[in-house]
């Protein structure tokens, strides 16, 4: 756990943007390639439908439109980043890393650039290293993007997984603000005894790619859901407390909380042990099913956009993923109400907290 100390400057968030791939892939189209319903997925999911990348996108390409609306939110020309965060499960290759892809496509000349793996944690860990990064005076823009092409590595004839997990990818844009808004605390988490739980077993050093691997579909998800459940929803609850006693409320003050979209039956599983009421918690899952480190900062961005969050909103975020990794973050919204073409937070807001 990390509340802010006094002396580093604030964090915040001033923009955000998302993408998702045209091509929808509804529970329907799943029934005629695995055995299953649209009934089953519905109510032990709560997923109807997810989107799937184009057989010439990559990761990069996601993430390349979800930076340039985060960026065109906040006014921010992308060779004034300093840092790239990509997170993700998924990059292009190993090599050269999906952030330097992205790094080279989005003309961010000036950033260091380079991929998180910490699966559906990955924007709460993004936002952890932003919040430090800036707070510290290491970096005055940094550009956090959480970007998802899991279609390419679920198993299409597994119904236990391939129902879950869609493409997708959102953005934002983290700068220096007023001391005391802003991000109040990030808490994040790992438990590498839990790795087996969530894995890809082949493909890289373990377990290099040869015939027998693939012939074993070893480069897919393999997954116990069973297991993960419980933990998913006791670990959001614990992280989400601790971000928001840190930020000095009680989980009656937050008025918006994005918890990762894994499952409607863990989101609610968390939203009882907190108390919140449902119009304080966002769910998009039906439309987008799990889109791991791409799902908070997506959902997040709807909100933005269709003005659900306004200046002074109390906002908590949390999330878990494989690894087994956790977290949570809360923070004092700083924009106002988002309208297109409407002008960006005052510079002065920015330059002011920098000195
Ligand atoms: N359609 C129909 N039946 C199915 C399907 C399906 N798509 N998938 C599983 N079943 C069957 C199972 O085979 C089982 O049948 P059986 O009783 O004859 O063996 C039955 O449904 C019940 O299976 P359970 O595993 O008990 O189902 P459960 O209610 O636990 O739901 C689920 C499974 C949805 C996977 C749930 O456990 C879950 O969401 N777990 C968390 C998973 C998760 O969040 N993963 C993402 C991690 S984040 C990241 O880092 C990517």
């Amino acid at each position: 756990m990390s509340p802010r100390p006094d002396t580093l400057r604030g964090v915040t968030i001033q923009g955000t943007g998302m993408y998702v791939p045209e091509k929808r892939l509804t529970n329907q189209d799943l029934e005629k390639i695995v055995e299953t319903t649209d009934e089953w997925i519905v109510e032990r999911t709560g997923i109807r439908s997810r989107h799937v990348a184009a057989p010439d996108q990559a990761s990069s390409d996601l993430a390349l439109i979800a930076c340039q609306r985060a960026l065109a939110m906040a006014r921010v020309e992308a060779k004034d980043v300093d840092q790239v965060i990509l997170a993700t499960t998924t990059p292009d290759r190993i090599l050269p890393s999906c952030a330097c892809t992205l790094q080279k496509k989005l003309g961010a000349t000036g950033a260091a650039a380079y991929d998180m793996f910490a699966a559906c944690t990955g924007f709460i860990f993004g936002a952890g290293m932003a919040r430090g990064l800036i707070g510290g005076g290491m970096a005055d823009t940094v550009l956090v993007v959480g970007v998802e092409t899991l279609t390419r590595i679920v198993d299409y004839t597994d119904r236990n997984t391939c129902v879950l997990f869609g493409d997708g990818a959102g953005a934002a844009v983290f700068q220096a603000c007023e001391p005391g808004s802003g991000i109040h605390a990030v808490d994040m988490h790992s438990d590498g005894e839990l790795g087996e739980v969530l894995e890809v077993p082949a493909g890289i050093s373990r377990n290099p790619a040869s015939e027998a691997t693939v012939r074993g579909r070893e480069h897919f998800i393999k997954m116990q859901g069973k297991k993960l459940f419980p933990f998913a929803v006791r670990s959001m609850e614990e992280a989400t407390r601790k971000c928001v006693g840190a930020a000095g409320w009680s989980p009656d003050d937050v008025d918006l909380f994005i918890p990762h979209q894994a499952n409607l039956r863990i989101i609610e599983g968390v939203r009882d042990r907190l108390g919140l009421p449902l119009e304080k918690v966002y769910v998009n899952i039906d439309r987008y099913g799990n889109t791991s480190s791409a799902s908070i900062p997506i959902a997040l961005d709807e909100c933005v956009r269709s003005g659900r969050v306004k200046q002074g909103d109390k906002l908590a975020f949390a999330a878990f993923g494989g690894g087994a990794t956790w977290g949570a973050t809360t923070m004092t919204w700083t924009l106002p109400v988002w309208t297109e073409g409407a002008p960006a937070l005052a510079a002065g807001a920015v330059n002011g907290a920098t000195a």
